[in-house]
Order: structure tokens, then sequence, then C-alpha cells
């Protein structure tokens, strides 16, 4: 077996290459080695995706090179035309595929030609452990691939928070900006017919992105923009370097991109990000990547209507007020857009979650055998905490469903001795009918109920094999202190449950990814960075297997509330941090010992540093000289009213 956290990454030619695809594989090997993932890369010589023979020679070289029983990931413009050379390495290694886009979907392509490269890629996807996708859409085309949708799971990339565009300086005419490649794919070309067809209005043009991918359509789109002589107004910057593209950003008054296709499109996030109204189209995953309320999107390849839209946007008074207007919904988008943090957590997730899944889709034996227990004395010391923490507002908009709904069912899942029921029954009206559901006897003996006492009947069940059946009933779907614990799959289960039954869903504390220690205000560690050691240890931690498979850690709160946001549930996701000082000393000593065996188990090779920074803690602890902050975050989720089904 593969070390857990080791992962092999195969890719075509070097990730220093600025395409959407290289950029999203160097994102995620940044972000897995921060987790504290071990990363080897291997890069690849030859041509791709149409493979010759040093790039058929190169892959098995590679593939030879990973030791046996390694958790390989392919990028899939390296292996989709390599079937025979990825199924000689498949009975010796655990191989993923990362498909950007199936190779048959590329623009240009004769029927032949992509009926060869379904053929092939088909070929190698089915002899892959597990396919990560970057898209919803993509994940459905995998489908169409012969893919059953248990090998699949969609990683979307983050977003870089961004300085707000300003526009051009001075009484400058409205400045476009389109980012990509110069290739047939990203419709360079319909879009100079479409902006010469608004000649009239004012406007000028940046197109930034390599004109080396493909000379042939570079020179055409050169030609076409002098033919149509507009090249006092179109510049083809070529590639540029980050603080250059920056700047392009910064002066940018609308982004356009005439694409065909998209696997997803980076730099429509990037556009929205820095709270760019966007023109594009509705080629591929395209409408999952832009919010609505930022962009206008047209159909691929249709000259006229990009022509017309385009005019609309451009358009003297109206249509600085439209951009306006969709600048405005870009800026309420952009806080909301996944940072690579989080889209790092879920890649990592996805690459755990799928070596653990067999070549058809089902578990490994053995996946799955944990079971994580927590002592009803750790319980009772963090119920106060728990409690004095909570977003406690959230409870105003679900009492008041609550009541107009007539509801009395709620479900506890991993109710432990109850604290959750103790925080939420007297806030709620009566009367109320509580099902506590937890896998471990001895905690749910000890459920103690607040007073007045309502209806509870405790459940023994565990909830990755039949604890959903509880929430199929009620009116409320709530827990606290266990989404951290659970996968995405078992996540989506919940959401379709609650979605199921039209009930509400109310997860508190789920741990958000940051604690920090500090001794009178200052960080223990040496500048800190014995700290930040521990806690990514911890976060890495986190992600493993608590019984439900990988577990989602950090992101299970932000995870959760777009899951219920996608199934069409008002949500509210507030922090509950914990914060602690001296007079909370047992539980601060607790946490401290929780999280030094937690970051040893993940790093043994740094256990003495991290012993090291626990011994300092408690000292700290003891002297009463300390402070401690646990991000956490509360989810309310309310189902749309005219949804609900009355009690
Ligand atoms: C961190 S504790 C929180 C307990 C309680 N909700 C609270 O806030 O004090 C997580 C709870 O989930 C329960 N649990 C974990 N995995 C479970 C599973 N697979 N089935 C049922 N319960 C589970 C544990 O037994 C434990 O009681």
């Amino acid at each position: 077996m593969s070390d857990s956290f080791e992962l092999h990454l195969i890719v075509p030619g070097s990730l220093a290459r600025r395409t959407g695809g290289t950029i999203y594989d160097a994102r995620m090997v940044a972000q897995l080695r921060q987790q504290g993932w071990q990363v080897v890369i291997y890069n690849l010589d030859g041509r791709f995706p149409d493979a010759d023979a040093t790039a058929r020679e190169s892959l098995g070289r590679a593939l030879a090179a990973v030791p046996t029983g390694a958790r390989v990931l392919i990028d899939g413009l390296a292996m989709g035309a390599l079937p025979d050379v990825v199924r000689a390495a498949c009975d010796r290694l655990q191989i993923l595929a990362l498909v950007h886009h199936p190779l048959a979907d590329e623009t240009g392509l004769s029927a032949a030609e992509r009926q060869r490269f379904s053929a092939l890629e088909r070929a190698a996807l089915a002899v892959c452990e597990g396919i990560i996708v970057t898209s919803e859409f993509t994940a459905l085309r995998m489908r169409a691939l012969g893919v059953t949708s248990g090998k699949v799971r969609a990683v979307l990339p983050g977003t870089e928070p961004a300085r707000w565009a300003a526009g051009p300086e001075g009484d400058r005419p409205p400045q476009l900006l389109s980012v990509g490649a110069v290739t047939p794919r990203k419709g360079h070309d319909v879009l100079v017919e479409a902006l010469s067809r608004v000649r009239q209005l004012p406007w000028s043009c940046a197109f930034v992105g390599s004109l080396s991918h493909d000379p042939d359509h570079a020179a055409a789109v050169r030609d076409l923009v002098a033919e149509r002589d507009l090249e006092a107004r179109i510049e083809l910057a070529g590639d540029c370097d980050d603080d250059v593209l920056d700047a392009h950003y910064h002066s940018s008054s609308l982004f356009v991109l005439a694409s065909h296709y998209e696997g997803f499109g980076m730099v429509l996030r990037e556009a929205v990000a820095r709270g760019l109204p966007v023109l594009s189209t509705s080629g591929g995953a395209i409408p999952e990547a832009v919010p609505t309320e930022a962009a206008v999107l047209v159909r691929p390849g249709e000259v006229q209507e990009l022509a017309e839209a385009l005019a609309a946007l451009l358009s003297g008074r109206s249509g600085s007020a439209r951009r306006a207007e969709l600048a405005a919904g870009a800026r309420r988008a952009a806080p909301r857009l996944p940072g690579w943090d989080q889209a790092g957590r879920a890649f990592a997730e996805a690459l755990l979650e799928l070596s653990s899944v067999g070549t058809d889709g089902s578990p490994h034996p053995g996946a799955g055998d944990h079971v994580e227990s927590f002592a009803a004395d750790w319980l009772a010391l963090r119920e106060p905490v728990d409690h004095r923490s909570r977003a406690h507002e959230l409870t105003a908009p679900l009492r008041a469903m609550w009541r107009q709904q007539g509801w009395s069912r709620i479900a506890d899942l991993g109710c432990g001795t109850g604290s959750n029921l103790r925080y939420l029954s007297p806030r709620l009206a009566s009367p109320q009918e509580w099902t506590l559901v937890d896998h471990d006897p001895e905690l749910l003996a000890r459920v103690a109920c607040p007073d007045p006492e309502p209806q509870v009947t405790r459940v023994r069940g565990d909830l990755a094999e039949h604890g959903l059946a509880a929430a199929e009933a009620a009116h409320l779907v709530t827990g606290s202190a266990l989404l951290d614990l659970v996968s995405e799959s078992w996540l989506c289960r919940l959401v379709d449950v609650c979605r199921g039954a039209s009930a509400a869903a109310y997860f508190a504390l789920s741990y958000d990814g940051e604690f920090r220690f500090s001794i009178a205000d200052q960080s223990v560690g040496d500048g800190d960075s014995d700290g930040a050691l521990v806690l990514a240890a911890v976060n890495s931690h986190q992600l493993g297997d608590k019984g439900f498979g990988a577990a989602l850690g950090p992101g299970a709160g932000r995870r959760a509330e777009q899951l219920f946001r996608r199934a069409g549930y008002r949500t509210w996701l507030l922090p509950s941090c914990w914060r602690l000082a001296p007079g909370d000393d047992d539980l601060a000593r607790g946490l401290v010992e929780g999280w030094r065996q937690a970051a040893s188990e993940q790093r043994p090779a740094s256990a003495g540093r991290i012993d090291g920074w626990a011994e300092c803690c408690q000292i700290a602890i003891e002297r009463g000289e300390f402070s401690v902050t646990v991000r956490h975050t509360d989810l309310l989720a309310l189902p749309a009213a005219e949804t609900v089904r009355r009690a």
C-alpha cells in the first residue's frame, strides 16, 4: 500500500507553463505540500495529447520509476491517448487520472479524430481507479466515456482574492480583456468578427495569452485583425507574467471570453474576483464557472449574438449602467468564491477517497472500518464552551420557521451525551420529539435532558450505515461537532435526505481549519513555525477516515453550505469560534494533548518539535498565561417555504 499522504504526479511538459490546466495542477501541488503531502512530479517529454513515440516512451519510463503500490495521478492530457501504457502499470500502482476536459472535446478536431480520441481515452480511463475532474460538467462527460459516477470526483479550482479592477485611466474608452492561449477553442476569431461589427462604438481590447500553442491559428487571428482594420484597437499581447496580467485586469472595464468550450474557465472566476463584468459563452462548464449575476452568456460561435451583447454593454449610458450592474454582481459574488486552500482540501480528500475505491467504483475491503470514539468527559468539558461560542443569532430564523410550520420532529445526529439537545431544546417551541442517534451506547446512556423535558428517543446506530433513516422523518436535522468527521459522499446523501424531507438543517461547531495558542498574545513556537507545523499536521490528520470515508475536515462547513444552496436552501454560515482563557484550563490541556498526538501521528519525523511546542503550551496553561482560539462554523439551511410539507 502507498503512504496515505504521498502522491506521484505525472504531467506533460513543465508545470511552469501558463495554461489553465497546468496552473490548476501546480496550485494543487502547492496546496498538498502545504497540507503535509509528499508530492513527486514527473515531467514528460514528447507531444501530447496526440502522443508521439517520445511521449509514449516518456510516460512508460515515468510509470516504471514510481515505487510499487504508490498512488499515481496522471494528467489526462498525458495518458488519454496511451491506454496500453497505463494498462501495463495498473496492477502495480494505484492509478488515478486528472481530467481537465475529455480529449475529444477539443475544438477543431475532425469526426475521425474525435472518434479515435474517444475510444483511446475510454480505454485509458477504464483502468484507472478513480478520476478527478475540474467541473461538475466534466463529471457528467465522464459518464459518456463509460465511467461510473462512483469513480469520479469533481474538484473545482480555487480563486485568488484580488483587488477590484479600476478600469482605464482618464477618458479612455472601455477596455476589454480576453485571457487565454490563442487556440481555436478560445474563439478569438469569433471575437474579432464580433468586435468588427461594433467598430462604431468606443472600445479597445487586449488578447493576453500564448501565441505559440498553435502558431498557425495565432497567425490567422492576427491576419483577421489586420483584414478588419482593427490593429489599432486589438492588441495581441501574447503570454505575460503575473504583474503584467494583473495590470491588464486592473485597467479593464469588461472581461470577454468567446470560447467554444471550457472544461472550467478559471480566468472567468479571476475576472469575477476583481469585480469585472463578464461576457462569455455557454460552452462546456462556463455556466458553472461564472455567477449569473456577474455575466452575460451567449451561444458559442455565434458572432452576431456576441456582437449584440457587446453593443448592449458598450453603448453609451445604458451600456455603462449594464456593466455597473454586472460589476456589482461580481463584487457580491467574489467573496463567496472558494479559495485555493478549500480547493486543495477537496483535492486531497478526492485523492484519499478515490484510492480507497476499486476499479468498479466499490470501496476496497477495509475502508471505513475505522470507528471514531469520544469520551464522555471530553464532551462534558467542551459543552459550556460550545454553548457560549455558538452563533446564537441563527436560532432566530430557525425558531421563526419552526413556529410558522408547526414543526415538532428533530433528528440529532452524532448526539453524544446530548449537548445539542440541551442547547437547542429551550430555544424552540414545544411540542418537540427528538430522535438522538449515536453509535456509542455509553454516550447514549448518559444523555441528560433539559427542563422542560421534551420527548426523546435514543437510537443506537451507525450514521455511515443506516443512521440517516432518522433524518428522513424529521422536520429539523441537526448535529454538533459532527460535520468535520463526515465524507463528501455522506454529506451529499445527508443533503439529499434533507431535501427529500423538506427538512431544515442546523449543524453547529464544525472545525474550520485554524487554531492558535498564544502566550501573552504571542503565538507559541520558534517564530510561530512550530505552531504552523502543528496546525498543518492536525489539519491533514483531520482528513483521515473517521468512519465515513475520507473526512471533509476543515472544509466541511463551507462544503455543506454549498451543497444546501445548490439544493435550493437559504443558508447562513457563521463563525462559532472557541476563545479559551485561564479558567478553561482542562479543556485547553486536553486540546493541546489531542493536537500533539494527531500531529505526531501525522508527522512522526517532527515529533520532537511537536512535543516541544506542546510542552510550552502546557507550561503556559499552568501559569495561567495563555489564550487559545479554535475556529468553527455553524450552518443553518432552511428550505424554501413553498417546498415545505406542513407538519
Ligand atoms: C465530537 S462528538 C459530538 C457529540 C455531540 N454532538 C456534542 O456536541 O457534544 C461526535 C459524536 O459523533 C458520534 N459518531 C461519530 N461517528 C459516528 C457514526 N459513524 N455513527 C454514529 N455516531 C457517530 C460520536 O460517538 C460522538 O458522539
